[in-house]
């Protein structure tokens, strides 16, 4: 029942990042077959999501035009990349795992391709009918069918369509999770949560990409929201950048550094945003492998307390982000966004707690030893080291 849904944030992999409008039937059973084959399904990666290009475009000049969009009845079509959505969603849970689909408030999506204005409910439908479990619901085209003097700078205007989506989701017969897809106008995370609405999760940024000053603007730029995150209702910075992404014949290496991509991964992870993969599954390396399933870490972002991190101190490029856990311990990242090598400390004072904590370091699954008042590591150049301090 809603409500019930996504009490930890997700995790999963969605087709966006690397494959784009390229998005195939069998390249999400690929990445299906990869979830379960390289073990990341026994870590508590689930979720199988389609982005944007699964649908028709309703354009002729598009690639993706075949006609109609829509059955005489309403229903919606799918384009020849997906000749059977519901086979798609049995496939997925065939291996343990969950189907997300992609749709959006307005005609069209980002990409001008079939969205579900005026056919929520039908859609909606449709999708519970493949299989659905999770549904990234994107406000683009949506401005194109405001009233006269309505805009996106209005409360009730920028609400509206996740209230539209809300109350057809709720008159389908299947867990769906929702995942609002807003940025640039209005803050969605202070209403997403709010009746009505219920969110499962919003965006906070707009799309992020493989570089540093991408990853880590977005990431550091989430000072303040632990607030509006709870249990089945999480800040959303968009989906994760290492491994192997960017579009088909530009698949390349992330252009994080491996240094980079723990501190994506430990920054995310405080954050207790949804883990949504980005790269190609079928082509990770040990490192990246590593990087995905290390259970202390993830331990941390699906801790049952569901409190995000914030920042609680910072010393010019040094930051120190907490994250209390439901065994009163705190998750601590450490991070160094100079260009050298640097120390970084963290106070006891700044994270309200006294006394003596033993402190493991998460990415080693290593004990550091006891402190008492402070901790100091030294951090690499564009790094993190990820601590837990707990009493004993
Ligand atoms: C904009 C979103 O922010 C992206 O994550 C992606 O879903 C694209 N739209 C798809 O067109």
């Amino acid at each position: 029942a809603e409500g019930q849904l996504a009490l930890t944030p997700a995790m999963g992999w969605n087709s966006w990042n690397v494959f784009g409008r390229a998005v195939s039937d069998s390249l999400a059973r690929a990445a299906a077959d990869a979830m379960v084959a390289k073990g990341l399904a026994d870590h508590g990666w689930t979720y199988v999501n389609l982005d944007d290009g699964w649908e028709r475009s309703a354009r002729e000049q598009d690639p993706l035009y075949e006609g109609p969009v829509r059955a005489p009845d309403g229903t919606m079509l799918t384009n020849k990349k997906f000749p059977d959505m519901k086979a798609l969603g049995d496939y997925i849970h065939a291996k343990g795992l969950k189907f997300g689909i992609y749709s959006g408030p307005g005609p069209t999506t980002c990409q001008r391709l079939e969205a579900s204005w005026q056919h929520e409910l039908q859609d909606f439908r449709t999708f519970a009918g493949w299989g659905v479990d999770y549904l990234k619901y994107d406000w683009c085209g949506y401005s194109s069918v405001l009233a006269p003097g309505e805009t996106n700078q209005q409360l009730a205007v920028l609400k509206r369509p996740y209230q539209v989506g809300r109350t057809a989701l709720n008159q389908v017969p299947r867990d769906i999770v929702y995942s609002l897809c807003q940025y640039g106008w209005g803050n969605v995370w202070e209403w997403g949560a709010e009746p009505g609405i219920e969110g499962n999760s919003w965006r906070t940024t707009g799309d992020i990409t493989d570089t540093w000053e991408s990853m880590a603007g977005i990431g550091f730029r989430q000072v303040g929201n632990s607030k509006y995150a709870s249990p089945g209702h999480w800040n959303d910075p968009d989906m994760l950048v290492i491994g192997k992404v960017g579009w088909g014949p530009r698949l390349r290496d992330s252009r994080l550094t491996p240094n980079e991509q723990y501190v994506h991964i430990t920054l995310w992870t405080l954050l207790a945003s949804p883990l949504l993969l980005g790269n190609d599954l079928t082509q990770m390396d040990d490192f990246e492998l590593n990087l995905v399933t290390n259970d202390e870490v993830l331990a941390v972002h699906q801790d049952a307390l569901g409190k995000a991190a914030d920042r609680v101190a910072r010393d010019g490029e040094l930051e120190v982000w907490a994250r209390p856990l439901a065994d009163g311990s705190l998750a601590v990242g450490l991070f160094n966004r100079d260009e050298m090598d640097m120390p970084v400390t963290v106070k006891w004072s700044d994270l309200g707690i006294t006394g003596k904590r033993v402190a493991r370091d998460l990415w080693r699954q290593k004990d550091l030893g006891t402190f008492d008042g402070q901790l100091s590591r030294v951090v690499p150049r564009h790094g993190t080291v990820f601590v837990k301090l707990s009493a004993r």
